[in-house]
């Protein structure tokens, strides 16, 4: 099993929830996050004064699903978050050793 973690635009939470679930993915987590790229560090006016920007907002998806699915996932979360401009967002791929539901015991991809 791998786990994707996909960091998106706010702006694509809606678009991408709804192309993992047309793929069927069930269980998936999303948290609100803040994070910064390569061209981080521009500054800004807030209420009159210069501040530098370091992080702007982002939503984070966790997905763990079998290894043979993450190629199609990865192509489903570019296609819906890509806009070709600068901070689309990055997917890392980890390796996942277990899983377990907790109401049944059951291990592994069955307990996806
Ligand atoms: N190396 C990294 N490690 C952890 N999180 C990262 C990393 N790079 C990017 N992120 C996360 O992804 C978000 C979006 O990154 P972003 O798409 O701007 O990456 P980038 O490398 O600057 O690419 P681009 O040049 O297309 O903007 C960041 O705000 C951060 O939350
Ligand atoms: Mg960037």
């Amino acid at each position: 099993m791998k786990k994707l973690t996909a960091v998106v635009r706010q702006e694509k939470l809606e678009v991408l929830k709804q192309a993992l679930f047309d793929k069927g993915i069930r269980g998936m987590t999303i948290s609100q996050v803040q994070g910064c790229g390569n061209q981080h560090g521009w500054k800004e006016y807030v209420r009159g004064t210069e501040v530098l920007l370091n992080t702007i907002p982002k939503v984070e998806f966790e997905i763990v699903v079998d290894d043979e699915q993450v190629n199609d996932l990865v192509q489903v979360v570019c296609d819906a978050a890509r806009t070709g401009e600068v901070g689309d967002g990055k997917i890392f791929v980890t390796p996942v050793e277990d899983v377990i539901r907790i109401r049944t015991g059951e291990h592994g991809p069955a307990a996806l």
